[in-house]
């Protein structure tokens, strides 16, 4: 392919490495972009990393601060008298590999044609993904290899309204649309349930049929820890009683029966099923609404071809560990299932999206979500199942989870202790690209990883659909109040008691 370099934008200066190069130059790329530099016969292509402004004049007279005298001197000198010193890390060669020999000096420095990089972060037809275009050239599309992204997980990494959720309605929208993909979003906020992801979005409820939990799940919405080891060997038999008995009543019912049944026996047994009665009574005060004998497990639900939203808005922490963990447990059996025997409830990969992931995959504590994901993310490559985890505070991440996201999508991140967290998950993400992150603007995002072919910096489109949870108008809401008069008596006292 011919290259249509044009002008030169500057020159390659001394101390270039195979990697990284300075050069000067009269008209400086902005940071983030792309330069294309001659090496070894070959061209590099470069992203700009730094750029600086130099004066003849005045580096000639080191000592000069006095601003009359540095505005004197500058006008006299001209604008012939500005240089700009500039670095770039080499990325690639333009024949493919990494950059093995360095830029001589006064190599020529070009700016990359973005017909050249259009190729580059175009993406395979009918196999990628557009996120946006380049930050640096509108006019460059930028795609992300679809499978990559779903089989080798992804992290999208940024201080609140930033964009995040903002890109997982872009993806998602764009990959049920393109690809027919099945999605399911574990959502938090309640900011997907009502969203037009994909032409609108299956809400999955959070009902739990409690003949279908795991004992740890189970001891975790009775507030059961493992220390407690009287109540958890009590449970356990009560649980035995319930499954070998053939009760006709609700299965709450006959625990609390078994559980009676112990409570009659004096000593430790006795007091802990006592205990147990009494979590009992609370868990169905707070749990009463997603426990469902007649429940059919959250999965039956999910939509071939559609961004399924499970709705985790109104549920409490422990609640939705127990429901995400649940229904990870299930999805990965039934991919397991698939491949093994080529029929199962989900005869369809899943790309599963995890809002406020810190939450969910803490550093450390354990959860028993944190489990599955953790599982999810080592073995679900295999399965087709896939890994979106989504987070504003990284260094509450999990790192093990964190570090088998193999690509990023990074937005703004201000605090350098996340920065560092997060370079120590991914070595796609270098230092240079770490200085970009306090800086970005409300939408930007440095993606690195395999479903990008070099490290790029990305203005993600703004999702065009309706998407809840994006910043309230207060101003608006003020003074339609003001305009409203005094407000209306407090209603919605149901939805209070769930709130407490
Ligand atoms: N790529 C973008 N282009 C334009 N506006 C954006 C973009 N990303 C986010 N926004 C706006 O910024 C606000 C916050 O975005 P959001 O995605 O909710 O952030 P986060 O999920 O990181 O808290 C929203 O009002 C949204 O419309
Ligand atoms: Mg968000």
């Amino acid at each position: 392919m011919a290259l249509e370099l044009g002008e030169p934008l500057g020159y390659v200066v001394d101390g270039a490495t195979p990697t990284s190069a300075r050069f000067v130059s009269t008209r400086p790329p902005p940071v983030g972009d792309y330069v294309v530099i001659e090496a070894g016969g070959d061209y590099v292509l470069g992203m700009v990393r730094s750029v600086g402004t130099r004066s003849l004049t005045l580096s000639s007279l080191p000592g000069v601060y006095d601003p009359v005298v540095v505005e004197k001197l500058s006008a006299e000198a001209g604008a012939g008298d500005v240089f700009f010193e500039c670095s770039a890390r080499l990325l690639a060669t333009l024949s493919g590999g990494s950059p093995r020999l360095p830029p001589l000096p006064g190599a020529r420095v070009y700016r990359a044609p973005s017909g050249l990089l259009a190729r580059l972060f175009g993406g395979a037809e009918g196999r990628s993904v557009r996120v946006g275009v380049l930050a640096t050239r509108p006019d460059v599309e930028v795609r992300v290899d679809v499978n990559t992204m779903v089989t080798r997980h992804t992290a999208i990494l940024a201080v609140t309204g930033a964009g995040k959720s903002n890109t997982v309605a872009v993806v998602a929208d764009r990959l049920v649309r393109g690809y027919n993909a099945t999605l399911l979003i574990f959502d938090f906020h309640g900011e997907y349930v009502g969203s037009s992801i994909g032409g609108g979005v299956n809400v999955i409820e959070p009902r739990l049929n409690p003949r279908h939990l795991s004992i740890s799940e189970l001891m975790t919405l009775l507030g059961v820890e493992h220390r407690f080891y009287h109540q958890e060997r009590v449970l356990r038999k009560a649980l035995e009683k319930v499954e070998s008995d053939v009760f006709q009543g609700s299965f709450i019912d006959g625990l609390r029966a078994a559980l009676e049944g112990s409570a009659r026996q004096k000593g430790d047994e006795g007091r802990a099923a006592v205990a147990l009665l009494n979590k009992l009574d609370s868990l169905l005060e707070r749990y009463g609404d997603i426990l469902d004998d007649t429940a059919v497990d959250p999965v039956s639900g999910l939509e071939p071809g559609r961004a399924n939203v499970l709705d985790l808005s109104r549920v409490d922490e422990d609640a939705a560990d127990v429901i995400v963990s649940h229904v990870l447990r299930i999805l990965l059996w039934e991919r397991k299932l698939y491949k093994l025997r080529g029929s199962s409830r989900v005869p369809f990969p899943v790309l599963v999206v995890l809002e406020e992931a810190h939450i969910l995959a803490p550093r450390d504590e354990d959860t028993l979500s944190k489990y599955w994901l953790a599982r999810v993310a080592r073995e679900g490559r295999k399965f087709g199942l896939g890994l979106m985890l989504v987070s504003q505070r990284p260094k509450g991440l999990d790192q093990d989870i964190l570090s088998q996201a193999n690509n990023m999508i990074v937005m703004r991140l201000v605090e350098p202790t996340d920065q560092r967290y997060v370079q120590a998950a991914s070595e796609a993400l270098s230092e240079d690209l770490l200085e970009h992150l306090p800086s970005l603007a409300t939408g930007e995002a440095v993606l690195v990883g395999p479903f990008t072919p070099l490290p790029a910096l990305v203005k993600i489109d703004r999702f065009e659909g309706r998407l809840g949870g994006s910043d309230p108008d207060v101003v608006e809401e003020w003074t339609r109040t003001r305009a409203a008069g005094s407000p209306a008596e407090p209603g919605g006292s149901e939805l209070y008691e769930e709130f407490l």
